[in-house]
C-alpha cells in the first residue's frame, strides 16, 4: 500500500515535472480595482507579465525560460507597479526597457471595456528625464493572446508591430512633457501619427511640471464618454494634493472613414483592450514628437539614449492604484 502510494506520487510528480523543471513564471501580483457608481470599487486579483520577446526571459535555444522580471527592471509593491529602463549588472548598465501586459487570475489578459467609462492610475514621473517615455496605454490584443497570454504573446498596436490593431495611448509622457493619442485603425490601415492632446502643443508651456507637479506623485483619469453608443470624446483631468485639474480632451481623430476615427477608437474601447505598460527611448526620434520643439521644453539631443544612461542611470516610473469603471465611480474615496 505504502510503496503504491509513494508510486503514485512519483508518477505525479513526473507528470508535473516538465512545468517544474523549466521554472514555471510567477507573474508578479499587481492588484486593481473594478468599479461601479452603485457598488463602489472591488478589487481584482490581476498580475503582469512581461512581453514574450522581452530580453532574459529566453535562452540559448530561443525558447522561453521563466522570465526575469528583477533583470528587467520590473517589480511590484502592494498595487505598485516599478519599470526602470537601466538595471544595474555588477559594474555594467543593462537597458533594460521592459514592457508589460495586465494578465487577469484565469491566465488570460484583463480586457478594459472603457466606452462610455473611465480609467484612472496614480504615477510617479519625477526620474522620467526628457527623451524617455512612460508609457500607459491600450492595446486591442487577444484576451488569449493569440496563443499564450500567461507567456506575453500576441502584442500589436497602430504601427502594426506585432500586427496591426487599435492603440489607446493613454498616457505618455516623462517629467517634462505628455500626451494622450488616440491610434485608431480600419483593418490594416491604422492612424500611425493619431490624434493628439498635448498641452504644451495647445500653448499651456506651464502646464506639464508646475500646473502639474510631476516632482510629485498624482492621479491621472482619463474619460471615454459615450453618446448614443458612440465615443464623443476623451477627456483627461488630475488630481493632486485634493485638487482637481482639468485638462484637455480629442473630439476627433482623423478620418472617419479611412482608419476608423473616433467612432472607431471608440467601438475598439467598447470591445475590450489590453493594458500594456513600458518605458523606453529612442535614437532615431529621441522622442521629440513628445517632448521638444512645439511639443515640450525638451533641448535637441538632451532625449539620446546615450545622454540619458550617463545622466540619469536611475531611470524608473511608478503606476499604483489601477481602476476602472462608470464614470465619477474611481476616483471617490
Ligand atoms: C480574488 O481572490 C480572492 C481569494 O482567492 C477571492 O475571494 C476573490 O473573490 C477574488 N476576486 C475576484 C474579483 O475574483
Ligand atoms: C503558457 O505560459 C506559461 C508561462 O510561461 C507556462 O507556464 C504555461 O505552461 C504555458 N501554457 C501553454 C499551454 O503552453
Amino acid at each position: 500500500m505504502y510503496s503504491k502510494l509513494l508510486f503514485a506520487r512519483l508518477v505525479a510528480w513526473l507528470l508535473a515535472g516538465p512545468a517544474i523543471a523549466q521554472g514555471a513564471e510567477e507573474h508578479p501580483l499587481l492588484p486593481t480595482w473594478k468599479c461601479t457608481t452603485s457598488g463602489g470599487c472591488v478589487q481584482q486579483n490581476t498580475s503582469i507579465v512581461l512581453d514574450k520577446d522581452s530580453k532574459y526571459a529566453t535562452n540559448a535555444a530561443g525558447s522561453r525560460t521563466a522570465a526575469d522580471y528583477t533583470a528587467m527592471g520590473v517589480s511590484t509593491s502592494g498595487n505598485a507597479l516599478t519599470l526602470a529602463h537601466y538595471v544595474k549588472s555588477g559594474n555594467t548598465l543593462n537597458p533594460a526597457s521592459p514592457r508589460v501586459y495586465l494578465l487577469d487570475s484565469d491566465g488570460n489578459y484583463v480586457l478594459m471595456k472603457l466606452l462610455g467609462q473611465e480609467l484612472t492610475v496614480d504615477v510617479d514621473y519625477s526620474d522620467v528625464p526628457c527623451g524617455e517615455n512612460g508609457a500607459f496605454y491600450l492595446s486591442e490584443m487577444a484576451a488569449d493572446g493569440r496563443g499564450n497570454a500567461s507567456a506575453g504573446t500576441g502584442y500589436c498596436d497602430a504601427q502594426c508591430q506585432g500586427y496591426c490593431c487599435n492603440e489607446m495611448d493613454v498616457l505618455e509622457a516623462n517629467s517634462k512633457a505628455t500626451a494622450m493619442t488616440g491610434h485608431p485603425c480600419n483593418g490594416n490601415t491604422c492612424d500611425k501619427n493619431g490624434c493628439a492632446f498635448n498641452p504644451y502643443q495647445s500653448g499651456q508651456h506651464n502646464f506639464w511640471g508646475q500646473t502639474v507637479d510631476t516632482s510629485k506623485p498624482f492621479t491621472v483619469v482619463t474619460q471615454f464618454p459615450a453618446n448614443g453608443g458612440k465615443l464623443s470624446s476623451i477627456t483627461r483631468k488630475y488630481i493632486q494634493n485634493g485638487r482637481q485639474i482639468n485638462s484637455g480632451s480629442v473630439s476627433s481623430c482623423g478620418s472617419e472613414g479611412s482608419t476608423g476615427g473616433l467612432t472607431g477608437m471608440g467601438a475598439a474601447l467598447g470591445r475590450g483592450m489590453v493594458l500594456a505598460i513600458s518605458i523606453w527611448n529612442d535614437a532615431t526620434q529621441q522622442m521629440a514628437w513628445l517632448d521638444s520643439g512645439v511639443n515640450g521644453p525638451c533641448r535637441s539631443g538632451e532625449g539620446t539614449p546615450a545622454n540619458i544612461q550617463a545622466q540619469h542611470p536611475g531611470t524608473h516610473v511608478v503606476y499604483s492604484n489601477i481602476k476602472w469603471g462608470d464614470i465619477g465611480s474611481t476616483t471617490k474615496s
